[in-house]
């Protein structure tokens, strides 16, 4: 496991979704009601779009373009068309107020 800065934690709307590059590999990172934040890749399973530009309901992601579903803890599909689920990063908030995301 290699643990990769992704953001300023207060650079995350509260709550909401930010697009973040790492290695190449772009994410999306949510905040939840909760507090709680996520991290999954960034490009829809369906057909490329952005999640980051969708819509966060409660754990799940809305993809912007076709309305796929998928849980953000787990990167299953939760709603059609999708049919591929994606990949979810484990994520972890420092001390120093910044988000860490795990890649395995
Ligand atoms: S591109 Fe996401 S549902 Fe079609």
């Amino acid at each position: 496991v290699t643990r990769h800065a992704a953001a300023p934690l207060d650079s995350l709307p509260s709550p909401g979704l930010l697009r973040v590059e790492i290695d190449g590999r772009a994410l999306c990172l949510a905040r939840v009601e909760s507090g709680e934040v996520y991290a999954i890749d960034d490009v829809c399973t369906h057909e490329q779009a952005s999640l980051s530009e969708g819509f966060l309901l409660g754990c799940e992601v809305e993809c912007p373009l076709h309305n796929s579903r998928f849980d953000l803890a787990t990167g299953e599909v939760r709603g059609f068309p999708a049919t591929e689920d994606t990949v979810a990063y484990e994520t972890h908030v420092g001390e120093d107020g910044v988000v860490y995301v795990d890649f395995p």
